[in-house]
């Protein structure tokens, strides 16, 4: 029998009403994501790349269609595997950043395992220093966000999502406000933690660069999937 997916999204449509105008999202998506798999969401502007990463990630939720996780669908959970799934299952990592100024990398790091509860500070510390020698960056652990650069923040902001070793991690253009270097640097790093931990990942990209990187590439137009393709290396 095939693997079971981790994800698997079928007849996902989105429709926002601005005003008197219905704009459609998503036009009915169907999509199977494998565990482990490092796939990229590409496609123009408007196309609906941040729609299907925020309902994969219950940021919104879908206008018809399911989501089922581990054949699970995610609307018949109860409560309790709801939010078991946002918090331990999947996580994010955003275009820009959103870490916390007043507080250091290695404290950034640890939020999702304060929000998680059940860890001593020495656990906490331990885990984040773990992450952060990962990500390459832990003798910036005392430092604050200001004192980094773009690439050395979005690699504290890609610590924070993995410090729970999530299933999944949603990225949505993580690369988008780094120079091409940096963002060659930081899809690097994702595709070798994918690769180390077996973690998934689904991001957006615009940038050629980090498409060829993927080795599944999902192409989105007007809400709908035009091409999806898979790369051995
Ligand atoms: N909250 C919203 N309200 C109204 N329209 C929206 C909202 N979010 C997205 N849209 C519309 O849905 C379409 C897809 O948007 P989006 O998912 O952001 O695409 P992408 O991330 O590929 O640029 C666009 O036409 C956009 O204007
Ligand atoms: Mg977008």
């Amino acid at each position: 029998m095939a693997q079971m997916a981790i994800l698997s999204l079928s007849g996902l449509k989105k429709l926002y009403k601005k005003g008197e105008i219905e704009v459609t999202a998503l036009a009915g998506v169907d999509l199977e994501i494998e565990k482990a798999e490092f796939c990229a969401i590409v496609g123009p502007s408007g196309s609906g790349k941040t729609t299907l990463l925020n309902i994969i990630g219950c940021l919104d939720s879908p206008s018809e269609g399911t989501v089922r996780y581990l054949g699970k669908e995610l609307k018949a959970l109860g409560e309790k595997d709801l939010s078991s799934y946002r918090r331990e299952h999947i996580s994010f990592i955003f275009q820009s950043y959103n870490l916390i100024p007043v507080l250091t990398v290695a404290e950034n790091v640890e939020i999702p395992l304060d929000i998680a509860g059940g860890f001593t500070s020495a656990q906490k510390r331990a885990k984040a220093m773990e992450i952060l020698a990962a990500v390459g960056i832990a003798d910036k652990a005392d430092r604050y966000p200001r004192e980094l650069s773009g690439g050395q923040e979005q690699r504290v902001a890609i610590a924070r999502a993995l410090v729970k070793d999530p299933v999944v991690v949603l990225a949505d253009e993580p690369t988008a406000n780094l120079d091409s270097h940096t963002a060659e640097e930081i899809v690097k790093l994702m595709k070798k933690i994918n690769r180390d931990r077996g973690t998934t990942f689904i991001f957006s990209t615009h940038d050629k660069m980090i498409m060829a990187e993927a080795l599944r590439v999902i192409e989105l137009r007007d809400g709908l999937v035009t091409k999806d393709e898979r790369r051995s290396t």
